[in-house]
């Protein structure tokens, strides 16, 4: 599906009926990183997964620089112009950076959130070297660069050596990217505030998703984010590393619907 979203032209993917659960996916990666929630989860509710913009088949728009601040705008467009109020929106990684930001701004249209792989603080002056560095071989190498120093530390050794698919496929969504967008979208995480103060104000029902690998995101960090919001709970998918939705699907859906059973 596509329509004309806050100035840009987005594209989504949709299957289901019921109510709306929005996915937002991670970094450099497009809407169909949820295929196989799309394709397997029960159809009673009604699944979106766009691309955000700039990624898969959305436009860029005119902006030469992106936010999370935007991105979430981008998100509660989307629901505007299909009429829906409020959905429970689940995001991967940056996708929970645009969530925090979601909520932020636009509060009243989240009815729970799914947080998977993802963190409230802020980069440390580290990272914001790395992603700097990072920027620099995408501008001149293009995506790829991108696919090849990241693929390693995003799936698990389980799921490098079980689902070589799983492996290929992430890198056909990593090198689809445009390399501005890759860019773009590692300015706006250098960017990104601090989170952290916003959660013990989060009042909808909270799952945090952990992959009992992920070599980005500690453990800890996800045990943190759940006690911190007001209502969160954890599940620790093991053998995946920091994308459970691709990785282990079957036990991503399972913790999925029985959360969104628990909460609607
Ligand atoms: C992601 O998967 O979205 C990225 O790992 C997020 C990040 O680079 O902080």
């Amino acid at each position: 599906m596509e329509a004309s979203i806050n100035g840009t032209r987005m594209h989504w993917r949709e299957v289901g009926r019921g109510e709306p659960v929005l996915f937002v996916h991670g970094f450099p990666f497009h809407g169909g990183l949820w295929e196989e929630q799309l394709e397997r989860l029960p159809r009673r509710w009604r699944f979106l997964a766009p691309d955000l913009r700039g990624f898969g088949r959305s436009e860029a728009g005119e902006t030469k620089t992106y936010s999370l601040d935007l991105l979430a705008d981008d998100l509660a467009a989307l629901l505007d112009s299909l009429g829906l109020e409020r959905a429970a929106v689940c995001g991967l990684s940056m996708g929970g950076y645009v969530a925090f930001a979601l909520w932020r701004r636009h509060r009243e249209r989240i009815g729970a959130l799914v947080l998977c792989d993802t963190r409230a603080a802020a980069d440390t002056e580290e990272a914001r070297a790395g992603r700097r560095q990072l920027a620099e071989r995408v501008r001149r190498e293009g995506t790829s660069a991108a696919a090849e120093e990241l693929l390693p530390k995003l799936l698990s050794a389980k799921t490098r050596r079980e689902r070589p698919e799983a492996v290929r496929r992430l890198r056909v969504i990593m090198e689809s990217v445009p390399p501005e967008t890759v860019v773009r979208a590692l300015e706006a995480m250098a960017e990104r505030p601090d989170r952290t103060t916003l959660l013990p104000a989060i009042d909808a029902p909270v799952l945090v998703v952990m992959g009992s690998e992920d070599a980005l995101i500690p453990r800890d960090e996800g045990e943190l984010l759940a006690r911190s919001v007001r209502d969160g709970r954890l599940v620790v998918i093991p053998g995946t590393g920091h994308v459970p939705p691709l990785e282990d699907p079957e036990a991503f859906n399972r913790a999925l619907v029985h959360f969104l059973e628990a909460v609607q």
